[in-house]
């Protein structure tokens, strides 16, 4: 059974993802990514990238700001609302996030049932910018990159050209000082987000709130999730968002909680625009042609932490066959896309030839990282290329030597099969297609 255990304890093994400061006994809901992480996270938000921006010829992206104005926060609603009840356990005065406490309402750290009256608690983390720390100069680390999109809604209708209905998406880090962490990158700190503000006309918002809700189903399905661990979950009332009229979850089958968030899909009505127009005194506004009027547009956001998503690609391509772990995730998604590996390292001409070969796909081909591996055996190699993803890996063996051809290993399959070094680059190619 695939637990959060064994992906923890593979993420660390193999170089994914470490605890922050962990020379220091680590610091809460904090996590570093390690090579092959930041290589895997990448991947992720490339292809989200891809997906959302570059094939929509009415989606921009915006790369904004994680400090801004005071006011931002203030006028969205976060300061007064962006909270979590919070509840001390009376015995062992430690303090939870009351609405996930534990069914039995026992305390996770010393069992006890006896709570202090839940407080709600802002999950902001405050900063100051400057060397006065007053109250001019507060302001918040964003909890969410959607409003650098919404204070930049002027600039981008004045710049691209926009015509409605047109997105811009996000990708950047967002920080909440959640009263309770836990379950690895499910519920962090300090993470990364991509999100996307999709302005509509208000009588599109149900068939516009539908279409996003199936694109970001397929978008994880396309990308090795099963069917069968996703499904969708309407909010109630009482569970949404400040902003929101109505939120949707796209929820996965997660082996410590059974079904849980992993995408929210959200109607936020003109609800942030207006605010801001209103409390900055500037037009955010956009000139409906047809009508020949102006109108405030409303807003579905489709918005994702990178770590949940890569947290959900791992567990789901995790498994554990008769005498190897091998991780089948995506080849889009794969740290490293190819190894090459000389059959024997004491052998000068196999090691010459393999070299040959790596330069060749690491010069001439796009599909990058290529590993090299020329330590222990090859069938340990092996394993452990499968164990970090790697679709294929390529031999460099005596008959190579001869005929100049190579063997493909695919991770898979563990089948292998022979090339010519001529044809390597085109096989390869279509393999990753
Ligand atoms: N912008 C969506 C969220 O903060 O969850």
């Amino acid at each position: 059974m695939t637990t959060l255990e064994k992906i923890v304890s593979l993420t660390k093994r193999r170089g994914f993802v470490f605890p922050g400061s962990e020379i220091y006994g680590g610091i809460g809901g904090i996590y570093d990514l390690g090579p092959l992480g930041v290589e895997l996270a990448g991947n992720i938000k490339t292809a989200w990238w891809e997906n959302i921006v570059r094939k929509r010829d009415n989606i921009v992206g915006l790369d904004s700001s994680i400090l801004m104005n005071q006011k931002v926060w203030q006028t969205s609603g976060h300061v007064e609302s962006f909270a979590d009840p919070l509840t001390e356990c009376k015995n062992c005065h430690l303090r939870f996030r009351e609405d996930i406490l534990p069914k039995d309402k026992k305390c996770p750290n010393c069992g006890k049932n006896n709570w202090t009256k839940p407080q709600m608690f802002n999950l902001m983390f405050k900063t100051h910018i400057g060397p006065v720390e007053d109250k001019a100069s507060e302001t918040y680390l964003r909890p969410e990159t959607a409003q650098g999109i919404f204070v930049n809604f002027r600039n981008v209708v004045d710049t691209m050209r926009v015509k409605l209905p047109f997105g811009i998406a996000q990708i950047g880090k967002g920080f909440r000082n959640e009263i309770t962490t836990g379950n690895f990158l499910f519920r962090v700190r300090e993470f990364e987000m991509m999100e996307l503000e999709y302005f509509i006309f208000k009588d599109q918002s149900e068939k516009d709130f539908d279409y996003w809700q199936k694109e970001r189903m397929n978008w994880f399905i396309s990308l090795g999730i099963k069917k069968q661990n996703l499904r969708f979950r309407e909010h109630k009332e009482t569970e949404r968002a400040h902003y929101a009229t109505r939120s949707v979850d796209i929820e996965y089958n997660w082996p410590f909680m059974e079904w849980g968030e992993l995408e929210g899909i959200a109607n936020r009505t003109d609800f942030d625009l207006t605010a801001h127009a209103k409390a900055s005194g500037q037009d955010l506004s956009y000139f409906d042609e047809e009508k020949g009027k102006k109108m405030v547009p409303y807003v579905i956001e489709p918005s994702v932490g990178v770590g949940r998503a890569m947290t959900a690609f791992l567990i789901d391509a995790y498994h554990e066959e008769k005498d190897r772990i091998v991780l089948k995730l995506h080849p889009k998604l794969a740290p490293v896309k190819i190894a090459v590996f000389p059959l024997l390292a004491n052998k000068p001409d196999l090691v010459k030839k393999a070299r040959s070969i790596y330069q060749l796909l690491t010069t001439n081909y796009q599909l990058l990282p290529v590993a090299w591996d020329d330590r222990g055996n090859i069938g340990k190699r092996y394993y452990a290329q499968d164990e970090i993803g790697t679709p294929f890996c390529i031999t460099i063996d005596f008959q190579t030597l001869e005929d100049d051809t190579v063997t493909i290993r695919d991770r898979d399959t563990t089948k292998q099969e022979r090339v010519k070094i001529d044809k390597l680059a085109k096989t390869l190619e279509e393999k990753f297609s």
